[in-house]
């Protein structure tokens, strides 16, 4: 996988960045290993604003971590105050493109007065800091209005994508805790409207202490209206002050919690908290993005997801950038709409996934070449591993070969990117995240936690508690010190293999767990699975993640079905659609197999691995010793052989 050709910066963008060269980049890396509590201090003075100091960097109980400690700020007065009464308060802070077409430009300055407006009804509707929200919005400005205002207020949100079920929406509404929910009509995908709100009114049938719906009206349809309980956003925000001050929270206040897939059928909530992930995302803008005032930046992601809450919303506002938010996907109408915004707005750096690239690789050079992409000066990948022939694509015919790629390797629970390359100092090698940043201590190990030494394949860990890192999940602190602290006594165990070649680069090789990556979006096996189950045909249900060529992974099924007559083929398609109702239609199956028998061990474990093997190098190598009927595994291959 190590290839030979390096991609060294040129001198031009080495001139003008902020880390310049591969010194610059060993400097500040040792200067956070000799002293990484004072170092990650200066970064926190440096890059955020505080309304009070710490009265310590660090107090760290493994695994529970407390960062600058008593210290208090505001993140929404950190992305928003500080830049409106600064030289930014005319810069645009957001610019905003829907599906159809509709733009909007949004200044600090207006930003700060519809973030402090929407905070002034949230206050009115009788909420507060402690109180738990749900954010389930589509890709309009009133997303990052709707986080920005909780975080004013220091009101925990929790956003929920919208391609999540009602289902997926009730479970987290639950356990959370949220009384309150922030949603709109619906949202443009594609040309067809998704229907938010209806979504919310079937989840929150079953969510007795939500006292509030707050509905922004995006595609003016007719949705159903709860008196007393639901609100549009335009009734309450009529006659409101523009004033509202941010509230001074201690630096470990909970920010929010984001749902992420674990081992279990149980999505866990990531907790996030306020000044060390603040610092930690901000001070990323300039190391790995060298972000410049005068840089349009663009993250085309979700705001549903980690990558969008950390480079779609806090960390660019945090920084004083202008980011780009754009509705729709990169495939509608045309293949070239990301491109045609790239020349719009003149973007200077573009980050997305793997799976982005991939699917309009298919497409042809033809799209990205009718399209003036000079403007762009870096680009970005993250969310799995990215191909090389991918990235050479990348950068030959998005990037002209210019503009240097960084691969930037993270976890909902990092919070921010951890092991990135700074684009003015490291040479790059298709495929790999190259260098942990100043403050992250990675190491690879073996099942006894021994470092396995350069050039072999081992488990991911991190040896030291960082800023943004996750305070825990969300009600369930004896779940977060298994999964993640215990593998590894005294180490944050990632969940992904890699490898460390001799040049010190890290190869990120994907997950060494029951967890999937389709498209770049974390996704269960064992929560697809349970989502099967509950269906009435099926008896039992096995989910194993199939290489795909766009996607990464994609979900391949195994199921034995309760005994009577089945039609198999439209069965097929029910489970597809049921999966893509109880979790969401990104869920949702690529490939269901129909089997008498699922292959187990003698205590009644499937083994997941055995059909890992199946749908990925069509035969079984692996011990099968412990496998009750070899019989079942001899079917399988076989019918995977017929295909
Ligand atoms: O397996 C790694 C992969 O995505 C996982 C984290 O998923 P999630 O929490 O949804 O966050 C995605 C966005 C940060 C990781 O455990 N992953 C993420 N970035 C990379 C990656 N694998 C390889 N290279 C990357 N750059």
């Amino acid at each position: 996988m190590t290839t030979s050709h390096n991609y060294d910066p040129s001198p031009e963008f080495v001139r003008q960045a902020h880390v310049q060269g591969m010194e610059g980049y060993r400097e500040l890396y040792r200067h956070a290993e000799q002293d990484p509590e004072g170092f990650w201090g200066e970064v926190a003075a440096r890059e955020v604003h505080w309304f009070e100091p710490w009265s310590k960097v660090l107090e760290w109980n493994p695994p529970f971590a407390k960062w600058f400690v008593g210290a208090k700020t505001n993140v929404s007065y950190n992305c928003l105050d500080r830049h409106a009464a600064s030289h930014r308060k005319n810069k645009a802070a957001i610019i905003w493109e829907g599906e159809p077409g509709d733009q909007r430009t949004l200044t600090y300055q207006e930003l700060h007065r519809l973030v402090s407006r929407f905070a002034n009804v949230l206050k009115a509707q009788g909420y507060q800091a402690g109180d738990r929200a749900i954010i389930y919005m589509p890709m309009i400005p009133e997303f990052p209005v709707a986080m920005l205002a909780c975080a004013r207020l220091g009101i925990t949100h929790s956003v929920v994508f919208g391609g999540f079920s009602a289902e997926a929406l009730k479970a987290r509404i639950l356990d959370l805790g949220a009384t309150l929910v922030i949603t709109a009509d619906g949202g443009w995908r594609r040309g067809k409207e998704v229907k938010l709100k209806a979504a919310v009114d079937e989840a929150i049938t079953e969510c007795p202490d939500v006292r509030s719906v707050i509905v922004y009206r995006r595609t003016g349809s007719d949705v159903a209206m709860q008196e007393g309980r639901d609100h549009w956003w335009h009734a309450l925000d009529q006659g409101v002050s523009e004033e509202c001050p941010a509230v001074h929270l201690d630096s470990e206040h909970p920010l929010y919690v984001l749902y992420t897939s674990g081992t279990t059928g149980k999505p866990k909530g990531i907790l996030h908290t306020t000044g060390g992930y603040l610092t930690q995302v901000t001070a990323a803008m300039k190391w790995i993005f060298d972000l410049k005032d005068s840089d349009t930046f663009w993250c085309a992601a979700d705001i549903g997801w980690v990558t969008g809450h950390s480079y779609i919303v806090y960390g660019p506002l945090s920084a004083g950038a202008t980011t780009v938010i754009y509705e729709g996907t990169p495939d509608y109408p045309q293949y070239d709409v990301w491109w045609r915004l790239v020349e719009k707005h003149r973007v200077n750096i573009m980050y997305t996934s793997p799976t982005a690239i991939r699917a309009l690789i298919r497409q042809g050079d033809s799209w990205p070449d009718k399209h003036d992409l000079s403007s762009l000066r870096l680009l970005g990948s993250v969310g799995e591993p990215i191909n090389p022939t991918a990235w050479e694509w990348y950068h030959r015919v998005i990037g002209k070969g210019r503009c240097p790629i960084v691969d930037t390797w993270w976890q909902t629970e990092t919070g921010s990117a951890m092991i990135a390359p700074m684009p003015g100092a490291v040479p790059l090698k298709p495929g790999s995240g190259t260098f942990p940043l100043p403050g992250v201590a990675p190491d690879i190990v073996d099942f006894n936690g021994f470092p396995v030494g350069p050039d072999r394949e081992g488990f991911l860990i991190l040896r030291r508690p960082w800023p943004a890192m996750t305070r825990g999940i969300w009600g369930d602190p004896e779940r977060f010190k298994e999964q993640y602290w215990t593998k590894v006594p005294g180490a944050y165990f990632t969940g992904d293999a890699a490898r460390c070649d001799q040049d010190g680069y890290y190869w990120v090789l994907g997950r060494v767990d029951d967890v999937m990556n389709v498209s770049g979006h974390r996704l269960s096996t064992m929560e697809v699975e349970s989502a099967l189950v509950k269906h009435p045909s099926v008896a039992e249900a096995a989910v194993v993640g199939k290489p795909h060529e766009i996607t990464g992974q994609a979900v391949c099924a195994f199921v034995t079905l309760k005994k009577g007559e089945h039609d198999q083929e439209k069965l097929g398609k029910d489970l597809r659609q049921w999966v893509a109702h109880e979790i969401g239609a990104f869920a949702r199956p690529e490939e269901i197999r129909f089997t008498d028998a699922l292959p187990k061990t003698r205590s009644g474990k499937i083994m997941r691995r055995l059909l890992r093997e199946i749908v990925t190098s069509k035969t079984v190598t692996g011990d099968v010793t412990t496998l009750e009927d070899l019989g079942v595994v001899t079917q399988l291959a076989a019918q995977q052989d017929e295909e």
